[in-house]
């Protein structure tokens, strides 16, 4: 990419991740052209676009829904890459209600991998995810670990993981199948769990944690991501084409833990955590290797738990409005169960 006019289509980029993508990409590449397709469901929120980025000439929004072939189809033949993030993202409310995530999730990215196929890209990233793998077999998680989906959000992914495996092999589609464990940073819905504890313990309302607290995860700091994905953009094709490559940072922590140091960090008492019944369909532990992302990516996490923690509950402080407004908006996305 090289800082030259290359033109990337995001889709899924009002979302967390992909919003924290565009400006990473949009600060270091000023040059490179963005394209956002994003349907702004209750996830999206073009409020994670800055106003400036808004009002530059190499971006521009387009609301749409990626399972509309001629949308897709439309702006894939304008892009060099295609990043695409847009999902239906949150297991819980998969749980409650699927439809929309095989809809989204599988269907839409069968539509993009379409659209690739017909109007060829040099580099398609596909985003998948480690809730793929469901609980650890062994420890860490590489990318051969099997694919033992446990929530019908990770069924979703894997199919749609899958769906570009095959599309690799029978299409040549210029892919890679990026497998991110769990993401936390700034812009991320109150429906994950970090940002929910912290907006809980900003309010001095319970932390509500299922179970006894001790399943893991590798949590990652979204930057770290976001520079892992530059260095596929810019690795040497034949490295990273037809590759699966996981993105963790190697260690695991457990969700009571990760409460408990919000707590510490905001200086308010253990006594706000509150225990409830276990979630269906729960991974007991996600720890990923980081072998693969080193050998093809020559790339590691950086941001320490506490360094990323501290980070994303500034984000949380100083943004009061944005998370008012998600707050406001509950009936849209808390799940019905
Ligand atoms: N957040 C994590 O920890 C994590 C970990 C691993 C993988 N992932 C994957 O990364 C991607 C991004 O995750 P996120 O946390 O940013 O999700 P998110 O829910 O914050 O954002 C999803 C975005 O996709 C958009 N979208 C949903 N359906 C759409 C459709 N039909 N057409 C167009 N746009 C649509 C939404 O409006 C939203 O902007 C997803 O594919 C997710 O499965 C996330």
């Amino acid at each position: 990419m090289n800082g030259s006019q290359k033109t990337i289509l995001v889709t899924g980029g009002a979302g967390f991740i992909g919003s924290n993508f565009i400006k990473f990409i949009h600060q270091r590449y000023p040059d490179t052209k963005i394209l956002l397709l994003d349907a702004l469901t209750y996830a999206g929120n073009l409020d994670n676009i800055p106003p400036s980025l808004k009002s530059n000439g190499h971006f521009k929004f387009f609301h749409g829904n990626i399972t509309h072939p001629d949308i897709v189809n439309k702006l894939v033949s304008e892009a060099d890459i295609v990043v695409h993030f847009a999902a239906e993202s949150h297991v819980t409310r998969s749980i409650y209600d699927n439809a929309i995530f095989f809809e989204t999730d599988v269907i839409g990215t069968q539509v993009v991998a379409n659209a690739i196929v017909n109007n060829p890209v040099e580099l398609f990233v596909h985003i998948s995810s480690s809730e793929v793998y469901g609980t650890a077999l062994r420890a860490p998680m590489d990318e051969e670990h099997p694919l033992n989906p446990m929530s019908p959000y990770a069924a979703a992914k894997a199919g749609a993981d899958r769906l570009i495996y095959s599309y690799i092999k029978t299409y040549d589609l210029p892919a890679v199948i990026i497998r991110p464990f769990n993401n936390y940073g700034p812009c991320q819905h109150l429906e994950k769990a970090i940002p929910n504890f912290i907006v809980s313990a900003l309010l001095d309302q319970p932390l509500t944690i299922h179970g006894n607290g001790e399943s893991s995860r590798d949590w990652m700091y979204v930057e770290d991501t976001c520079e892992a994905l530059d260095r596929v953009l810019h690795s040497e094709r034949d490295r990273v084409l037809g590759q699966t490559i996981n993105l963790g940072t190697g260690t695991d922590t457990s969700v009571v833990e990760i409460a408990r140091r919000i707590l510490r960090l905001l200086n308010k008492p253990d006594s706000l955590l509150q225990f409830i019944e276990d979630r269906p369909g729960q991974v007991t532990r996600h720890i990923s290797s980081t072998e693969k992302s080193l050998e093809c990516l020559e790339w590691e996490s950086k941001i320490e738990l506490d360094e990323g923690l501290a980070r994303t509950i500034e984000f949380y402080q100083n943004n009061r409005q944005w998370w008012e407004r998600v707050m406001w908006m509950k009936e849209l996305w808390a799940p019905k169960g």
